[in-house]
């Protein structure tokens, strides 16, 4: 046996992101700051994007002890399929009777939003068995999309992270992809809205008819874009148009709200980011949902699921295939439920609306005409981005090597800020943009000084650019 000798100091045990450094580590957080150590330098910065979109609460929370203590108390791991849990109930139930009446009938609770993925993959494909239709299996979801980093998760999704992996993927001619929904870089300076919506539906139906639409079992899209090419609304029509064409095409509709839902970006107090595109009646036949479901305080998606296709299960075996260990864990799901109803009783999915909205339009507002390299500033809510670019009129890209994103990410950290920088937005892997998710609970006062910090980024790294000859 092999001992390994103690690492220095500065080196990891832990393996992600770079490997042999300690990442920044976080000591603390109380609200919407958090302290972090980073290169032995001990800085308190405001956290604009909750890890990555997760923390609904924000930090330290006062109320979060005694839910966790009672969660914990009251629990007593069980094996899902066997015996089940009063939490995973009350959960499922709780998110149902917060979405539109009718819209959802069942839940699956899981780990994380790859796993939710994964899962409502595996229910859909047994969905069209129970109904007698095995031969509907494939998928189309969009080019520059992110479901997860799980092997069928990154199969139906179509970015950097999933090109190294592209050899043991799910089968491609199984898993089709149609155009992002991105008007800033693709609605042509002649087309219309209406006109733009309609090529992207009728590029969908020419999909499903050159696929023979007997084959094809699902479409499935994040509601709001978040780690693809960042918080493009969807325009007037366009989710109305995808739900239509499955009707049409008796395809289930899916859509991805791991990132954007759960109160992130709802219009109505409420927990879906779809209810700001889509009538009750045109709503998803099944949806993922994570990160801010927990907040950062349990490790808790799920996959919802509407009557459609609980009815057919019903109808059909009467039972689920298959099981994780931790699936509707009920600590996990104790947890969730104490946090969605504080968010619930103190209207926090409100103030995320308004506050954010005001974040983007002051974002907006302070960067857009001005002389920088922040092309376009989109999102909705309490979900934001600014994409970078080295020409505002051509929408030219900055070169992928100089890494704008991260750089300007890497400068937000230095002005005490906290936003996550990205790349590969344009096309996968060209393009820059960096995400901003504050926490529900951010006041007026929190948005002026995340505008601020943000905008002082950016004149900072223009100035670096041009110093550089890059712009
Ligand atoms: C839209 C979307 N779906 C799924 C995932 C995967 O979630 P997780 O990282 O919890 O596995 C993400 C993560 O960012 C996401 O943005």
């Amino acid at each position: 046996m092999t001992v390994e000798a103690v690492k220095p100091e500065n080196e990891s045990y832990v393996f992600q992101g770079t490997i042999n450094k300690k990442a920044p580590m976080v000591l603390g957080g109380k609200g919407i700051r958090m302290t972090v150590e980073k290169d032995g330098k001990v800085s308190e910065v405001i956290d604009a994007v909750t890890g990555a979109a997760v923390g609904a609460l924000g930090w330290g929370d006062e109320e979060i002890l005694p839910i966790i203590e009672e969660a914990a108390r009251n629990h007593t791991y069980t094996f899902p399929s066997l015996i089940g849990n009063k939490p995973s109930e009350d959960l499922a139930k709780f998110y149902i009777d917060h979405s539109p009446e009718g819209v959802f009938s069942a839940a699956l609770w899981c780990c994380s939003g790859s796993e939710s993925n994964e899962n409502a993959m595996k229910i859909i494909r047994q969905y069209q068995i129970e109904r007698g239709c095995p031969e509907k299996t494939k998928i189309i979801s969009r080019a520059t999309s992110y479901h997860g980093f799980t092997l069928g998760a990154l199969s139906i999704s179509n970015c950097f992270r999933a090109d190294m992996f592209k050899d043991i993927l799910i089968d491609q001619e199984k898993c089709l992809k149609m155009p992002p929904c991105y008007p800033y870089r693709f609605q042509k300076k002649d087309e219309t809205e209406a006109q733009y919506v309609q090529r992207l539906l009728d590029d969908l139906e020419k999909i499903i008819i050159d696929n023979d639409p007997k084959t094809v079992s699902c479409v499935v899209v994040e509601t709001l874009p978040g780690s693809s090419l960042g918080t493009a609304p969807p325009p007037k029509g366009y989710l109305p148009g995808l739900r239509a064409l499955c009707n049409k095409y008796d395809l289930i509709f899916m859509l991805d709200e791991v990132m954007c839902g759960t109160g992130r970006s709802n219009p109505n107090g409420k927990l879906n980011c779809w209810e700001n595109f889509l009538e009750p009646k045109d709503a998803p036949d099944i949806q993922t949902v994570g990160k801010t479901l927990g907040s950062g305080y349990v490790t808790i998606a799920g996959v919802l699921v509407g009557p459609k296709i609980r009815d057919a299960y019903i109808k059909g075996s009467n039972s689920v295939f298959g099981s994780h260990t931790y699936a509707s864990h009920g600590f996990n799901c104790a947890v969730a439920l104490g946090v969605q109803k504080k968010i619930m009783r103190d209207g926090l999915t409100s103030n995320i609306f308004k506050m954010g909205n005001l974040m983007g339009q002051k974002l907006e507002d302070a960067l857009l005409k001005e002389d920088n390299i922040v092309g376009d500033v989109r999102g909705i809510g309490g979900f934001w981005s600014l994409e970078f670019v080295k020409d505002k009129v051509t929408k030219e890209l900055f070169p992928v090597e100089l890494d704008v994103g991260h750089r300007y990410q890497q400068v937000c950290y230095d002005n005490g800020l906290n936003v996550m920088g990205m790349q590969g937005n344009a096309d996968g892997i060209n393009g820059d943009i960096a995400l901003f998710a504050p926490s529900f609970v951010i006041t007026e006062a929190d948005v002026d000084e995340i505008v601020s910090r943000a905008v002082k980024s950016v004149n900072e790294l223009t100035a670096q650019l041009k110093a550089e000859g890059q712009w």
